[in-house]
């Protein structure tokens, strides 16, 4: 069967990239189908680190085609630096690259309009965007009248198009608090001439990309789905308004890709062996102390797109648990294991304490979420080191017990284990070597 999503279960951040590069060459296709430059996923290969935002993580292997499908938000001068980065580094970007005419491009009143909103609060708290435009950008896409497709980039009206939006936005703006110099930088003249750059240079990989992806699913070629965000900041589903604008979670996969759900046969959930999240919103399990800030610090916890240090707590197994039944999770990807080595004691959260009562589900409204307090059990901790382990039966006999327990309350099998930001330091559950001390 022919298609695999990889789909972050918390709040971003998982690694994710990693796991695709480390899968993509067993795929014919990568397709990266939600978000926009608000990703940022970090593939290490050999003593090569590559930052990636819009371009599959596949496009580190020459034979797989990578695709960037409608429900993607592209900010084509972005894509146009990630492009010439990894052009610089001997990474040919070519046919092996489609971006769909039905995505859309964040375009500069986006950016504009993004940090214009994000200085207001939502009830006390700021949604802390990536200032990406991508809120922005979906918004448009949603009410059509100013949206600005890949298509429009390459089309015979582009300029006429992106000089009348570009009116209307600046008029838009000014009502709320642009200053003369942002709004300068949105002038008709000034988004046509950089628009018509865009073009010349994106326009070899501007095509459909549905067909291709239909072609494909249906010829039974391999197919992997790139998510990027995690489910827990899914617009419909997250832990709202402290969310993206798109389906994050693995029921965006479809919309965002083009693709029926009967082509997809294996969702891959990942997530850290604790918690992280950036930007605003409720976290229960956070860890405002010294264990936090040295999570932080092992784990780099700082953004990749934004270098915004990141919140950090422990796991929390109520949030996975909901996020992978969400997504369809089939098996668990485990990462960021050796950064918990050398802890006296860990603690997963198994529940919350909402007013007195115990729950064992996600609160839909995010003022009672963020009354939840985390009812954790204590699982000892183990003192040895796990980055060199390349087996299962190389771990301490803690860091199993851990592993098992996160299995037992998740309810979906660990499959992927991550012990360091190296592809070698990556464990398949699955493979007879390692099966037999998980199972
Ligand atoms: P936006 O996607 O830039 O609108 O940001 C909305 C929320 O999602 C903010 O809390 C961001 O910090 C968070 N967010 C967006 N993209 C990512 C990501 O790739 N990793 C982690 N958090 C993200």
């Amino acid at each position: 069967m022919p298609g695999t999503c990889v789909i972050g279960l918390q709040w971003g951040d998982e690694a994710k990239g990693k796991l695709v590069d480390l899968l993509a060459p067993q795929f014919d296709l990568v397709v990266r189908y939600q978000g926009g430059a608000n990703a940022g996923h970090t593939v290490v290969a050999g003593n090569e680190t590559y930052k990636l935002h819009h371009i599959p993580s596949g496009i580190l292997h020459s034979q797989v085609q990578n695709l960037i499908t409608p429900g993607v938000v592209i900010n084509p001068s972005t894509m146009i630096d990630e492009l010439d980065a990894l052009e610089k580094r001997g990474i040919a970007c070519g046919s092996n690259l489609r971006i769909s005419e039905r995505a859309h491009l964040v375009m500069p009143w986006h950016i504009v309009e993004d940090r214009l909103l994000n200085k207001q609060h939502v009830g006390n708290e700021s949604i802390g965007t990536t200032l990406r435009g991508i809120g922005p950008c979906y918004r448009d896409k949603v009410g059509r009248t100013h949206a600005i497709r890949v298509a429009d980039l390459v089309n015979g009206g582009r300029d006429e198009r992106i000089r009348a939006v570009a009116e209307q936005k600046i008029a838009i703006l000014r009502g709320l608090g642009g200053s003369d110099e942002e709004l300068a930088q949105l002038e008709p003249s000034v988004v046509a001439e950089r628009a018509a750059a865009w073009a010349e240079r994106l326009r070899p990989m501007i095509g459909d990309t549905t067909y291709l992806l239909l072609d494909a699913a249906e010829a039974n070629q391999q197919i992997l789905y790139e998510g990027a965000q995690g489910a827990l900041l899914d617009i419909d589903h997250g832990t709202y308004p402290f969310v993206t604008s798109s389906n994050s979670s693995g029921v965006g996969v479809c919309a965002g890709a083009g693709v029926p759900p009967r082509w997809i046969d294996e969702v891959i959930g990942v997530c850290k062996a604790y918690s992280t999240r950036v930007g605003g919103g409720p976290f229960p399990t956070e860890l405002e102390d010294a264990t936090g800030e040295r999570i932080r610090k092992l784990g780099n916890e700082y953004g990749t797109t934004t270098g915004r240090p990141r919140r950090c707590g422990w796991f929390d197994a109520v949030a996975v648990r909901y996020t992978a039944r969400l997504s369809g999770v089939t098996r668990l990807a485990l990462m960021m294991m050796d950064v918990l080595s050398h802890l006296d004691e860990i603690k997963v959260c198994v529940a919350y304490d909402l007013d007195g009562e115990r729950i064992e589900q996600l609160p839909t409204h995010v003022d009672a979420l963020r009354r939840c307090r985390p009812i954790y059990e204590t699982i000892p901790g183990w003192n040895e080191p796990v980055d060199d382990a390349r087996r299962v039966d190389e771990f301490p006999a803690g860091a199993i017990d851990y592993v098992r327990r996160i299995e037992a309350l998740v309810g979906v099998p660990v499959g992927i284990l991550s012990v360091g930001p190296d592809r070698a330091q990556t464990i398949f559950v699955d493979s007879p070597v390692a099966e037999a001390p998980l199972r």
